[in-house]
């Protein structure tokens, strides 16, 4: 069967324990190595992974590439403005013509219905390098940092603070795999995706952890160990006013890292809008971890790509 990374589930709890201690074990192997120099196993020779990018992207872009280089194989880049999806090619076509020549599909789009698509039609293996509804290769790196940080999973509290987003739905879907609690401080018409909530709560069914809105930012950040945000305007949706303004008593202040435990550590995906969803002297504060958490996009990534072969998990 053709192991797809479409979101956490798609792996399980195993599989990301799996892919997590693999990211853990093979970053600590290559302390000091030249970023370019594969790793000594080189696990991945002679594979080639299909980036296709309908969105913009930095750290997704850059750290699957260096990924499959670390791994021994190599990546290409498809825009969907340069290449003929942009001209209408379908989707399904796109992934039978790319199975032929690659090894592995990582796909950013707008649409996850178009994800899904290409899982069905490809013949290798396909990864959600983010869609509008979920981003859960970012929140391999966010585990992997709170491991780092000294924090078992379960049990922790996580407050998020801001949109309801595709972050937050990969966040979600990791607490009931992972049995931690995530309070998501949101304003009222900006929840997230009822199912990933109640999907999540029928896991933590039995245990102390939950997933719960909150509507006062405060209750939502009280005695949290981690506390997360994101942009309050994600790729393809319209800047408005109404959504800063309903945010803003959102936003990750110093008076918010103070309601939450005093060891809790801040994290966000980035990109960044500063003195927007948080403020500079959190983002760059000693709670903030973002910048060991962009870097574990890589290692996430390569455990990822060797779940996705069969080669852990
Ligand atoms: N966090 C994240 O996915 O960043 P990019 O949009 O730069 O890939
Ligand atoms: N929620 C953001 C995440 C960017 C990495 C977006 O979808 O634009």
């Amino acid at each position: 069967m053709t192991r797809h990374f479409l979101d956490l589930s798609s792996a399980g709890a195993d599989g990301v324990a799996a892919i997590l201690a693999d990211a853990l074990d093979r970053k600590a192997a290559r302390t000091d190595l030249p970023k370019g120099q594969p790793d000594a196993d080189a696990p991945l020779a002679g594979r080639v992974l299909a980036m296709v990018f309908e969105k913009s992207s930095t750290r997704t872009r850059v750290s699957f590439d260096m990924a499959m280089r670390q791994l021994g194989g190599s990546a290409l880049v498809l825009d969907a403005g340069t290449s003929q999806l942009g001209r209408g090619e379908t989707v399904a076509d796109t992934a039978r013509v790319l199975s032929g020549f690659c090894d592995a599909i990582m796909v950013r789009t707008d649409d996850h219905a178009k994800l899904e698509e290409m899982a069905a039609f490809a013949t290798v293996p396909v990864i959600n390098g983010l869609t509008d509804v979920s981003h859960p290769c970012q929140i391999v790196a966010d585990l992997q940092t709170v491991i780092e940080s000294g924090k078992a999973l379960p049990g922790l509290k996580m407050a998020w603070l801001g949109d309801g987003n595709n972050v937050l739905h990969s966040i979600v879907e990791a607490a009931g795999l992972f049995k931690f609690s995530v309070a998501a401080g949101v304003p009222a018409g900006y929840d997230p995706e009822e199912r990933w909530i109640e999907r999540s709560n029928a896991l933590l069914a039995g245990s102390n952890a939950r997933v719960t809105v909150e509507r006062d930012p405060l209750r939502a950040v009280d005695g949290a160990d981690v506390v997360v945000t994101d942009t309050w305007i994600s790729m393809g949706q319209a800047h408005a006013e109404a959504k800063l303004a309903a945010m803003m008593p959102y936003q990750v202040t110093e008076a918010l890292m103070a309601a939450a435990k005093p060891d809790a550590i801040f994290l966000h995906c980035l990109p960044a809008h500063r003195e927007e969803e948080v403020v500079t002297a959190v983002i760059d504060g000693p709670q903030s971890h973002i910048w060991n958490e962009a870097e574990n996009r890589l290692h996430a990534q390569k455990a990822i790509l060797r779940w996705c072969f069969g080669q852990i998990g």
